[in-house]
This record gives structure tokens, C-alpha cells and sequence, in this order.
């Protein structure tokens, strides 16, 4: 080994002992008599001293050490004069009488520090470098503890890891398919999973019982923060169960996660239905860290002159505890915002409560102080709150006053990234109907069983029908998704006729399953939990590419390794494949 210990491992009670360290120099100070270099590692920092007066000639050699060679020293550990506490190795440092340049390296393009001088292209582009830095260095090791204990956690319940292919047939979950070109059988073509979804069923049909996977799924979609094309889940199914087993084993996971690695004991997670969510919240994917819930307020507030409210379909608001300081121009802004392309929302009515019990509203010509007492009544508002009101069509009111409510809570700092608030959401709708295709589309996914109290009315109205389906969220996020899923074939068929596919299609796109489904498979359900969304909300951090270790940038490019790229003409040629003039 080129190394009897690693940076970050020496302290006072190894004064006296000859070590050899290896690593890279992140600071080198001359200070004329001594020259003093922190040497670093993925374990931490260690001081190297130089001393003019013992040894001239390595001392000159340190001085010419630039920033990020790769040194390896043998010196001895000696107490430091001047300590610096707030590290761990910061009361020794190490009297060099050896220095080794095991490599030399140009002079990096940010500096490799905590608070870098690079920004987020430069630093994907030099992603290695990236790397070397102690914010995205920890959370790669955050995402292996995490994906080490939920590996212990499902070993230990029975799960068995199990692989299943990537140059699959197109995967039910609603986004756009990567293409992969066959050479071998011409004009045919590979799609990528969006999931293992039905590898996971067909596992369950070969009686593997319990399966779990930690695995890489590919879905082509706009990004965001907490999308990328290349994501990993933590996809698990089992057999014999129903939603309840479901449910507490994953609750125990999650659990037993934030337990070993956050030291948080998470009580039991909540539960809400997908109507009651949508009704508080205007979300499936409350963030209930806080409160302002929604306030239906469309009987109260019609009937006066003011044309907005009686030409409304919804009428709701929320509470902000304390708000009444808020600014003319905080509410401005408050205003714009919900008006901005992204929500579009109409406006913003606004309610003061004042200290003195007055109330002071942006519709003062229309609503008397009695009436506003009754909103203030409705709203559970007391002096010094403010009441937020948005109307409107009502889907679109509510996506808007949940939008609003997260930028306020924002605002307020009231969305505390230390604290967890996990909520399984449940009863989803097993269809919505997509205005554009003109037809049903499956909430979750085809294969999602109705509630087994609506299989008898499974041919009346689809509309009404509500799925086994399940979300976990946490503070906000959709961390989770599962279902328990059909096991009768001609309940599939059914669902497939409700969805639009006729025999041949369904046939076509999902035929191996449903043969599957004719030798005997077993109720089965399961759940699939976005790994870089768990790994960002356990580190309190917005961006999943945080903790992904070569993440895609906005446009779904890795700049790093410039890809996609164009191929040549004689690959494009082996795959039958022509670009567009
Ligand atoms: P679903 O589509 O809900 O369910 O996906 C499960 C979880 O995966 C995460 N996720 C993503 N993370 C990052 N980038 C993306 N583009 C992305 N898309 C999804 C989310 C989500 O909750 N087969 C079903 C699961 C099942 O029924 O068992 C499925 O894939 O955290």
C-alpha cells in the first residue's frame, strides 16, 4: 500500500508514530521559515510541515507543489502549536521527511473547496473534479449507506435481488420510451424500461414470492430538479399480499432507513386519500410540514357585486399565520406569481386581520367587515393573520393556491429541510381522462387493480372507479408509487377495453403477460421508491443530480462525456437506420 493511513484518520494519539500518506495537495502556504501543505483524501485533511531550517531541499520541493498533485509523504505525527479544532485531524500535523509526486496536475478549472468559485455546467463538464469536493463527495457516500441498508433491510425480510433485462418492449408508465436499434434483426427496435414493472409480475407468476431490485429505469420527459431521463428505483413486489402488507413493509423500510441513517425515529406515516389531498392540499403530494390547509370558501363568498367570485367554479383560501405585515409589495409579487404563465391563475384576493380585530381586503368596495369576519371565521384566522383567496375554474385553482402555498411557506421559512413529514397517499382514481386522446389513461399504470369493493361495478361508470394504488410522500415529494396489481385475466381485459385497446393491441403490447396470466399467478403487489429523490430528501437538498454521480443537465446532456453525439455513417449503415435530410 502507498499509505499506512488516510487523511482524515490521525489524531494526538498517534503523536510519535512514522506514517505514509497519499493524496491530493488542496493548499500549499509559504510562509517563508515553514511551508505547511493540507493534503487531502475522500477521509479528510491532513497538515504536512516544511521546515526551511531542518531539510532546505523538500522544503523546496513542497513549495513547488501546485494545487492537485498527487503526492504521496512518509513523516512523522507531531502535536500542532496552533490548532484548529473544527476538523478532525486539526491538532496534529505531520513532519515530512519524504515526499514522493506520484502524478502532476494542470490547475483545475474551480477551486476544490466547499464554497467553489465553478458553477453548476463548469462543474458537471469536470464532474471527476466535482467529486473531489466534500458537499458532492458526502452525498455519494449518503446514497451507498442508503442503498446498503435497504439491501440489509430486504435481505433480512426474505426479499431476494433479482436482475431483469434493460433491451426490453415499451413499459406501461405513461412517458416516452429511449429507443435502442437492433443490428441483428433490421427495422426492429429495443425499448429501454421505464420500470421492471412487468418483469416484476411475471417474477411473482415464477413464484420467486419476494423480489426486490435497485435499478436503473429510463423515461425520455422534460426535466426537472427531481427528473432525470436515467433514474434509479428501489423496485420491490410481493406475492399473497394485499394493500395493508404492502403498506407496513415499506413503512418499515423507510423507517428503518431514516432510523441508521439520519438517527430520526419516524412515527407511523399518516394517511390521506387522493380526493381528501387534492381537496386540502390541491396536490397528491402534500408537503404537511405546515399547515395552511385549504378553506373552500364559494358559498361564503358569492352573492355580492364582485363578478370574479359569483363567475367562479371554486372559491378557496389559506390562512398565513402572521401575515398581516406582509408588504404591498410582498402580495405584488404574491399576485404576479399566480398570474405567471406556469400557473395562471386569474389574481389574488387578499384579507389583513389587524391587531386592532379590523379587517382590511383588496375587495373592500364589495365585502363588508362582517363578511370578511365570516372568511376569517371559515379560515380559523386570528389578529395578525392573513387570508389569501384565489378563484377560478376548479382544477386550476386549486394546482394555483397549492403552488402559492409552497412559494409562502418558502417565504416564511417555515419548509424545514431538518424536519420529515412522510404520507402515504391512497385511494387514487384508477383512470383520468386525457381531453387530448379523448379517452381514459391508467392513473398509475394498466395492470393497477381496482379497490376489490369495486370489482363487482367494474363495467359501470369507469370515471368512479378507485384503484389499490398508493404514493409515499415526503415533505412534498412523490418519493414512492405502488399498487396491488391484477391477477384475474379477464378483469385485465376489461381494463385494457376501458383504456382503448382492442384485442389485437393489447395482444400486441402486453401478450406475454397476459399468457403469463394463464398458468396460475398469484395476488401480488409492490411498490417502486425513486432512490435519488430518497437520497436528496434525506439530504435536505432540492436537486436529485446532487446525488447522482454523472447526472444529465437540463437538456439531457452529459457534458462531460458529450453525449448524445452523432454516430457514423457506417454504424448507422449496420443498424438500417437513415438521419433525415
Ligand atoms: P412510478 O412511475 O410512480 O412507479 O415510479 C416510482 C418512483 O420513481 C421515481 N421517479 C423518478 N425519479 C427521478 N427521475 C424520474 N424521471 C422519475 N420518474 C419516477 C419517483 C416515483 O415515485 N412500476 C411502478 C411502481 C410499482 O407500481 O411498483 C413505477 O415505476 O420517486
Amino acid at each position: 500500500m502507498l499509505r499506512t493511513n488516510t487523511c482524515g484518520d490521525l489524531n494526538v494519539h498517534d503523536v510519535g508514530k512514522i506514517v505514509k500518506l497519499a493524496g491530493w495537495v488542496q493548499k500549499n502556504r509559504n510562509l517563508g521559515g515553514m511551508t505547511f501543505i493540507d493534503l487531502r483524501d475522500r477521509y479528510g485533511v491532513t497538515q504536512l510541515a516544511f521546515d526551511m531550517e531542518i531539510n532546505a531541499e523538500l522544503c523546496d520541493i513542497a513549495r513547488n507543489l501546485g494545487r492537485e498533485f498527487v503526492i504521496q509523504i512518509v513523516g512523522e505525527v507531531i502535536e500542532r502549536s496552533a490548532k484548529n479544532l473544527n476538523i478532525p485531524t486539526g491538532e496534529i500535523e505531520i513532519n515530512v521527511s519524504k515526499i514522493n509526486v506520484l502524478n502532476e496536475s494542470k490547475l483545475p478549472p474551480f477551486t476544490i473547496e466547499n464554497k467553489t468559485d465553478g458553477g453548476e455546467e463548469l462543474r458537471m463538464k469536470y464532474r471527476y473534479l466535482d467529486i473531489r469536493r466534500d458537499p458532492i463527495k458526502n452525498n455519494l457516500i449518503l446514497r451507498h449507506r442508503i442503498t446498503s441498508k435497504t439491501r440489509n433491510y430486504l435481505d433480512l425480510k426474505g426479499f431476494c435481488e433479482i436482475e431483469t433485462p434493460y433491451l426490453i418492449k415499451s413499459t406501461p408508465e405513461g412517458a416516452r420510451d429511449f429507443i435502442v436499434p437492433s443490428r441483428v434483426n433490421p427495422t426492429q427496435f429495443y425499448a429501454l424500461p421505464q420500470s421492471p414493472q412487468t418483469f416484476k409480475q411475471l417474477l411473482m407468476v415464477g413464484g420467486m414470492d419476494k423480489y426486490y431490485q435497485i435499478v436503473k429505469c429510463f423515461r425520455d420527459e422534460d426535466l426537472r430538479s427531481d427528473r432525470q431521463p436515467e433514474f434509479t428505483q428501489i423496485d420491490c413486489e410481493m406475492s399473497f399480499v394485499n394493500q395493508e402488507d404492502v403498506l407496513n413493509t415499506f413503512e418499515g423500510l423507510i423507517i428503518n432507513l431514516f432510523k441508521e441513517i439520519k438517527g430520526i425515529e419516524l412515527s407511523q406515516f399518516p394517511r390521506i386519500t387522493y380526493k381528501e389531498a387534492i381537496s386540502t392540499y390541491g396536490t397528491d403530494k402534500p408537503d404537511i410540514r405546515f399547515g395552511m390547509k385549504f378553506v373552500d370558501l364559494t358559498n361564503l363568498c358569492k352573492g355580492t357585486e364582485f363578478n370574479v367570485f359569483n363567475e367562479a367554479e371554486l372559491i378557496i383560501g389559506i390562512n398565513v399565520k402572521g401575515g398581516s405585515s406582509f408588504s404591498r409589495k410582498d402580495i405584488d409579487k404574491y399576485t404576479e406569481f399566480i398570474r405567471s404563465s406556469q400557473i395562471n391563475a386569474k389574481g389574488l384576493v387578499y384579507c389583513k386581520y389587524n391587531e386592532d380585530g379590523s379587517f382590511k381586503s383588496s375587495v373592500d368596495k364589495f365585502f363588508n367587515q362582517e363578511q370578511l369576519n365570516n372568511w376569517s371565521e371559515a379560515c380559523k384566522s386570528s389578529p395578525g393573520d392573513l387570508i389569501l383567496i384565489i378563484a377560478g375554474e376548479e382544477s386550476n385553482t386549486r394546482n394555483a393556491l397549492s403552488e402559492l402555498r409552497l412559494l409562502v411557506a418558502e417565504n416564511l421559512e417555515i419548509r424545514n429541510n431538518s424536519e420529515f413529514a412522510p404520507i402515504w397517499v391512497v385511494d387514487f382514481p384508477l383512470y383520468e381522462w386525457d381531453k387530448e386522446s379523448n379517452r381514459y389513461h391508467s392513473m398509475h399504470h394498466p395492470f393497477t387493480s381496482p379497490k376489490s369493493s369495486d370489482i363487482d361495478h367494474i363495467k359501470n361508470n369507469p370515471n368512479d372507479l378507485i384503484a389499490d394504488a398508493y404514493d409515499l410522500v415526503i415533505n412534498g415529494n412523490e418519493i414512492g408509487g405502488g399498487s396491488i396489481r391484477i391477477h384475474n385475466k379477464e378483469i385485465q381485459k376489461i381494463i385494457f377495453e376501458h383504456l382503448g385497446f382492442n384485442q389485437e393491441e393489447a395482444r400486441n403490447q402486453f401478450g406475454f403477460l397476459m399468457d403469463a396470466f394463464e398458468y396460475g399467478a398469484p395476488p401480488h403487489g409492490g411498490i417502486a421508491f425513486g432512490l435519488d429523490r430518497l437520497c436528496s430528501v434525506i439530504g435536505g437538498k432540492e436537486s436529485i443530480r446532487d446525488f447522482i454521480a454523472f447526472p444529465k443537465n437540463n437538456s439531457a446532456r452529459d457534458t462531460m462525456i458529450d453525449s448524445p453525439s452523432y454516430i457514423n455513417h457506417e454504424q448507422l449503415d449496420d443498424l438500417n437506420l437513415k438521419l433525415k435530410n
